[in-house]
């Protein structure tokens, strides 16, 4: 697995570094406040296995799973929703909890679905942003890292399914994708 990764892009150490750093961040905004984190399956668990456990703050947290139609040039930003959240969020400030925002397509549509449901607020984490590739006007509310216009894979990104338990992000060797 290691040998198709080019280069290591964020190491294991930076990620916990600024993971704590960013629960630090949640649990001073969000102290006294009833909070909801969603995860976004399946890319989102690693980092949010991890940032939950440093928000020192009571919470819940639950899981969506989407698929987007269509894809490049042509992508409508279509989302279907394969599974739904187990509870509501009326009550509750709601925090999605997304890996990478890419073209936003798909945060757009997340956030835009959760909104009608009235949460007490709405805002949206990412481990990894790259804004050069961003279709749609959407910004992360927390950020991680900033990243160049690479396809990345590890701690929880995927090519293929594959790779989403190397512990850093990396960017693939070409041949991976010319095979
Ligand atoms: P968006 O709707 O284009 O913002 O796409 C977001 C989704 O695309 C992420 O949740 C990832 O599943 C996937 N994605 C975008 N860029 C990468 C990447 O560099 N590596 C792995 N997956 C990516
Ligand atoms: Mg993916």
């Amino acid at each position: 697995m290691e040998e198709m990764i080019s280069k290591v892009l964020i190491d294991q150490d930076t990620l916990k570094k600024r993971v704590a750093e960013i629960g630090e961040q949640l649990t001073n905004d969000y102290r006294g406040k009833e909070l909801l984190v969603i995860g976004i399956f399946k890319g989102a668990v690693p980092f949010l296995a991890d940032l939950i456990r440093e928000i020192k703050i009571p919470l819940r947290y639950d899981f969506m799973a989407v698929s987007s139609y269509g894809s490049g040039a042509v992508s409508s930003g279509a989302v279907r929703i394969l599974k739904d959240l187990d509870t509501t969020v009326e009550d509750s400030h709601v925090l999605i909890v997304e890996d990478i925002v890419d073209t936003g397509l798909t945060l757009k549509y997340l956030k835009e679905n959760l909104a009608r449901r009235h949460p007490l607020s709405l805002k949206i984490v990412t481990l990894l942003d790259k804004p050069d590739r961003r279709k749609v006007d959407i910004s992360p509310d927390y950020n991680g890292f900033t990243i160049p216009n690479e396809f990345v894979v590890g701690y929880g990104l995927d090519y293929d399914e594959k790779f989403r338990n190397l512990p850093y992000v990396g960017i693939l060797k070409p041949e991976v994708y010319e095979k």
